[in-house]
């Protein structure tokens, strides 16, 4: 008896999976890049000759995955806030103390943006890699602010209060020491005519993890109209020197 219910549930499993393969076929394979699989400790790289070799029938994705939220034609910060970054509390919660703190809306963009990189792209140098996305698009005070608060959180400012974070000790131990090229970093910073506006994003963003707290993207979606240059024919679309990062994140499975 036992053995009967053992093999229906083995030709059952077979019957899911040639329809799941037959799925497949009517679809697009998603390919992952080496980064992701760097990520798990490997160096490796799909053959893309090897596979079409054994699956002469499939296709490679170019374009849309669309295990992931659609996109719009043309889409706008706001689209990517919505559709791409895996958290946004942070974000909001940092922005919103900045307005709360009576700062201009320069200070609370660069809040609101300062950490894209690590919520949509990558952990390291995620200052450098954010403020690389943004710079067509924003001031240049913003995107330099989003740049140093890398370096700047690693160094404290007690005339603005600003202390090491515990957190840091917390999670990178007592002994963490930040690399040269962040202390060389810092230091031009520090003498620079916008040091205030990055020192600001390190200063509303150590309090800004109060999980309760609500904060809606809904009340900056002006000040980024006023503040973020939307390109007409969508970010990700247009020439900038940083559209294919947002392509990127529109696409991170596309074959090439
Ligand atoms: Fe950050
Ligand atoms: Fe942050």
């Amino acid at each position: 008896m036992n053995e009967h219910v053992h093999t229906a549930t083995l030709s059952e499993r077979a019957d899911a999976i040639e329809e799941k393969m037959m799925h497949e076929l009517a679809e697009r394979v998603a390919t992952k890049s080496v980064l992701f699989g760097m990520a798990d400790g490997k160096i490796e790289m799909l053959n893309g000759f090897e596979f079409k070799k054994n699956n002469p029938d499939k296709f490679f994705l170019m374009g849309a995955d669309p295990r992931l939220p659609a996109m719009p034609a043309k889409p706008t910060l706001i689209d990517f806030f919505k559709n791409r970054f895996a958290s946004l509390n942070h974000l909001l919660q940092s922005a919103a103390l900045a307005l709360k703190n009576g700062h201009d809306e320069k200070v609370v963009l660069a809040c609101l943006l300062h950490d894209i990189g690590v919520a949509s792209f990558i952990r390291c140098d995620h200052g450098y890699w954010g403020a690389q996305m943004i710079e067509p698009y924003v001031d240049a005070e913003v995107s330099w602010a989003v740049r140093m608060h890398q370096a700047l959180r690693f160094f404290p400012d007690p005339s603005v209060g600003y202390e090491y974070p515990q957190m840091y000790v917390n999670n990178f131990g007592a002994d963490y020491k930040p690399e040269p090229y962040i202390v060389r970093d810092y230091e031009s910073a520090k003498n620079h005519k916008w040091y205030m506006t990055a020192r600001l994003i390190c200063v509303n963003d150590i309090y800004s993890f109060d999980p309760n707290a609500k904060v809606n993207l809904d009340d900056f979606v002006d000040i980024v109209g006023r503040n973020f240059r939307q390109p007409e024919e969508g970010l990700g679309f247009d020439d900038s020197p940083s559209a294919h990062m947002w392509r990127t994140l529109m696409w991170p499975t596309r074959y090439l």
